[in-house]
């Protein structure tokens, strides 16, 4: 994709999310024109919703829209008028816990806004769609380091089922209409500006008010985490990389999730590597100086013991694999944490 003459347009839903957020940081200190697309929803602060978009306002080059991607009237019209190149779609019900409590606001967002987000994208032509799926799509496979091209239908909660069926209805849109579409599997993202439904920003602030800690599965847990700036830089490669049409690939590539009836893939964005959840723990308490107190639980209904990437397609498609280690992401976290909430 090259955009030598003008910059390119990106439309991005979630932008006011934790990875959105930083996916737009990025793209403007590129130089691109971005619009953001998001429905400030209160599944947690919407203070910091709100300040990561003022951020983004300080760029000229930066816009927004504030609504629901279920309203396709007003998503509609502002694809329309931003008229995009790529479209990156992150805006989601997400949180995996959450799912169990409020079932139908995943039905909501995720398939009928990502169903309003494919038809915009049909309209707008864009040169390429990336969606965000993730790795609870792998669901109870037990085979490991996850590979794209793995049997996934065993999801475990809704979260998952939802965003299985995006990948679904990205690959019948990619097919009838061919628009590139590239899903993205993510591995818990985690670093500065994170989210505050997720284990490390509940930890920290557990640990910092002097609170216990819920340690699922009696600590015998392991994530593959994924750096939110080391996950941005994959994003932002993969969108140069849009799939081929079905006979148009220059050279197979081994382990390739393609789509042999669609412009379509799913890339994998992991660490490739499995942590402990309790060496978790002891990282961040050395990075606070303080000692958790634990309160040890069973294993969650629609949890999974572990999840661990096979990144091989994103390094083949991109000469790229993210690589910060959790000891100085944690560390960046941390600093973040403090400096924003004064603590
Ligand atoms: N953070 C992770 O570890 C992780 C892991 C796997 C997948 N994902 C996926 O990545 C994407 C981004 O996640 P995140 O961590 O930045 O989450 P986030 O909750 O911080 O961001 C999502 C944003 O989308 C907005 N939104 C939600 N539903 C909406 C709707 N119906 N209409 C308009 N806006 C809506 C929210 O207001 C929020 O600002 C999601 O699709 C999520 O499922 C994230």
């Amino acid at each position: 994709m090259t955009h030598a003459q003008s910059p390119l347009r990106v439309f991005i839903t979630g932008s006011a999310g934790f990875i959105g957020f930083h996916l737009a940081q990025r793209l403007l200190q590129e130089g691109m024109r971005v619009h953001g697309f998001d429905g400030m929803t209160d599944y947690y602060d919407v203070t910091l919703k709100q300040r990561r978009h003022e951020i983004l306002a300080q760029s000229a080059q930066f816009s927004a829209s504030c609504a629901m991607l279920q309203d396709n009237t007003a998503l509609e019209g502002a694809v329309k008028q931003f008229a995009p190149d790529v479209i990156v779609h992150l805006a989601a019900q997400a949180g995996v816990r959450h799912s169990l409590e409020n079932p139908r606001a995943y039905v909501d967002s995720n398939i009928i806004g990502t169903f309003n987000i494919l038809e915009a994208a049909r309209q707008a032509q864009v040169a390429h769609l990336l969606m965000a799926s993730t790795s609870s799509v792998y669901g109870a496979n037990t085979q490991m380091p996850f590979a794209e091209t793995d049997k996934a239908d065993t999801p475990l909660t809704i979260y998952a089922a939802t965003k299985k069926a995006t990948e679904a209805m990205g690959h019948s849109h990619a097919h009838i209409w061919n628009i590139p579409v590239t899903m993205f599997r993510f591995f818990t993202v985690y670093g500065p500006w994170g989210r505050p439904d997720m284990a490390l920003f509940k930890f920290t602030k557990a640990i910092l008010d002097g609170k216990p800690i819920d340690i699922y599965n009696n600590g015998e847990m392991y994530r593959d985490f994924t750096y939110v700036d080391d996950l941005v830089t994959a994003i932002r490669l993969l969108i140069d990389v849009p799939p081929p049409a079905p006979g148009h690939q220059s050279k197979p590539l081994k382990g390739d999730s393609l789509s042999p009836a669609a412009p379509f893939r799913v890339v994998n964005i992991g660490n490739s590597d499995k942590v402990r959840l309790l060496d978790f723990v002891a990282t961040l308490e050395a990075k606070l100086g303080l000692t958790a107190q634990r309160n040890y639980m069973p294993m969650q209904t629609g949890d999974v013991p572990a999840t661990w990437a096979n990144a091989d397609l994103l390094r083949s498609l991109t000469g790229y694999a993210p690589q910060t280690r959790i000891h100085d992401g944690i560390g960046a976290f941390v600093d973040w944490y403090r400096d924003y909430y004064q603590v």
